[in-house]
């Protein structure tokens, strides 16, 4: 079945100083080079999202996170709904740092899935073993599947699969292992949802990936895209990475 493939920004706290010059000269390359093999979309932290859903048309905007309810007293949240009303069409849900910084559990994820998709915004919900549950992998990440409903539009959900231990860190699986644990993963899909829907949802790597490493990772059979921290800050990087697909 052929999915649809995207190419992901994550920019984490980061991209204060240079961010409009960033966005603009990754869509001076996407005009220039008329690459449309992948959908770019860029999750920039919170206060430099309303700059860009306003101006830009080749790339997609979304949030790094969401609260789980619409409105009320939760200094410091965002809802998906504010999110929905400046323009963005995604969010990243369950990113490994929020996981271990904020303590986000499972069923708070859960919560945060079911509101995002209420607002109409897809979900890039990341899931991924640390380096200590490598030999129980499949549980995990079983366990992380869980939180997805089971009943939802196919294609809102894009799943991220980003080994903790890779994140930031310069080490990857070999293309072998993120192969069979993208295709362990739709088998997770399959099993919650059925064979067919499962065929639906786009599955990305993402944990170091870079300009070097996106052709081959981007060429397996099982990736449908990339999701990019690091190098997503570097204009010729990230281009690279845009220019990958086969
Ligand atoms: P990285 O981050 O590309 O810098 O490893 C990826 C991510 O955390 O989404």
């Amino acid at each position: 079945m052929k999915r649809t493939k995207y190419t992901i920004a994550n920019w984490k706290m980061n991209g204060l100083n240079n961010s409009i010059k960033l966005v603009k000269s990754i869509e001076n390359h996407i005009k220039k080079t008329k690459h449309s093999k992948s959908k770019i979309i860029i999750c920039p932290p919170f206060t430099l999202l309303s700059n860009f859903t306003k101006i830009e048309k080749k790339i997609s905007f979304g949030g790094q996170d969401c609260h789980y309810l619409n409105n009320g007293a939760f200094t410091g949240s965002i809802s998906a709904s504010m999110l929905k009303s400046i323009g963005c069409k995604y969010v990243i849900i369950g990113h490994s740092e929020r996981r271990q910084y904020q303590n986000e559990l499972s069923k708070e994820l859960k919560l945060k899935i079911k509101s995002a998709l209420a607002s109409n915004l897809k979900v890039i919900y990341c899931i991924g073993e640390k380096f200590s549950e490598i030999k129980r992998r499949n549980k995990v990440l079983a366990s992380q599947i869980n939180s997805l409903p089971t009943n939802f539009k196919f294609k809102s959900i894009i799943i991220a699969y980003e080994p903790v231990w890779a994140i930031g860190t310069g080490k990857v699986p070999s293309l072998n292992q993120i192969n069979n644990i993208h295709s362990k993963i739709r088998l997770l899909l399959a099993k919650k949802i059925g064979h067919n829907n499962s065929n639906k949802i786009s599955i990305l790597y993402g944990g170091s990936v870079n300009a070097q490493n996106a052709s081959e990772i981007l060429n397996l059979s099982q990736v449908d895209g990339v999701l990019v921290g690091g190098a997503s800050l570097k204009v010729p990087d990230f281009s690279k990475i845009i220019d990958s697909y086969k």
